[in-house]
């Protein structure tokens, strides 16, 4: 159970999904423990939610590396007393055919979603079995299941979060620990801008809204809710599940 209040590490909280998430989570009453690696827009996100009254420390990290996680979670457990919830959701992405994809873009890629996610996992829930009680949730995405041209590291990264989010589920069950993913379709944050001129982006909102059943992009608070509510008690019987905001894009 997810007493309150919950001590909740988000990872990539500087924009985004991840920043919705940080204010609405700590809205609901946690302390929020934001890791991002741009200081700036970390800096700013947690300004914005201390001024809005909300208990909120951050780690400047990247999360591919392995001992400032380790510091920022041993940070979070000095400072708040516990570790109850983890969002792990930091992300980048690339666009290149596999026949062009270079060896560095595609362990940027797996490195910070796959590896990042598997050392926040494994760090934060050596604390947290202790309790015997909290949730993670790990961001992955709707090309987890449908796949997605030019961006094949950026697939299978987020295929591979699916299958790390089962086993953990398996794992954790007996300690009480729930471990589920969020899968967005299109969510309108600088992730999905990245990378295009004016036009290009116009000429793929043109194609995104043809193809979502709703008709529109996601907002990063759409996914926040459900993140929330994974995290919650309301989800007490919800593991090892793939649950997707998409408006519909993709249904399995
Ligand atoms: P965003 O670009 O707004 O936010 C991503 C955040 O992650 C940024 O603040 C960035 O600084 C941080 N970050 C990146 N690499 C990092 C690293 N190595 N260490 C620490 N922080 C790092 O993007 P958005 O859209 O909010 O993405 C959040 C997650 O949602 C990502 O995992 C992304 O793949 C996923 N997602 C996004 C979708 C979308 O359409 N926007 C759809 C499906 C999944």
């Amino acid at each position: 159970m997810v007493t309150s209040p919950a001590v909740t590490i988000i990872s990539g909280a500087a924009s985004g999904i991840g920043r919705a998430t940080a204010a609405r989570l700590a809205a609901r009453g946690d302390h929020v423990a934001l890791l991002d690696m741009d200081a700036r827009k970390l800096e700013a996100t947690a300004g914005s939610i201390r001024e809005a009254g909300g208990r909120v420390e951050s780690w400047h990290v990247d999360v591919r590396d392995r001992s400032a996680i380790e510091r920022a979670c041993a940070g979070v457990v000095e400072k708040f007393g516990t570790i109850t919830c983890v969002f792990s959701n930091a992300g980048i992405t690339g666009r290149q055919p596999v026949s062009a994809m270079t060896l560095a873009e595609w362990n940027a890629v797996l490195e910070t979603h796959v590896t990042g996610s598997f050392h926040l996992c494994q760090v934060a829930l050596s604390h947290m079995v202790r309790q015997k009680r909290g949730a993670v949730v790990l961001t992955s995405s709707d090309y987890a299941v449908a796949g997605m041209r030019d961006q094949a590291h950026y697939a299978a990264a987020k295929t591979a979060l699916y299958s790390l989010t089962k086993a953990l589920a398996l794992e954790f069950a007996p300690y009480g620990i729930r471990i589920n993913a969020v899968g967005p379709g299109p969510i309108d944050t600088p992730l999905l801008r990245a990378g295009r001129t004016r036009a290009e982006w116009e000429e793929r909102l043109r194609i995104l809204h043809a193809r979502i059943p709703m008709g529109r992009l996601g907002r990063p608070e759409e996914v926040a809710s459900v993140v929330e509510f994974l995290l919650s008690d309301r989800a007490a019987y919800i593991t090892g599940q793939l649950i997707q905001p998409n408006g519909g894009q993709v249904m399995w």
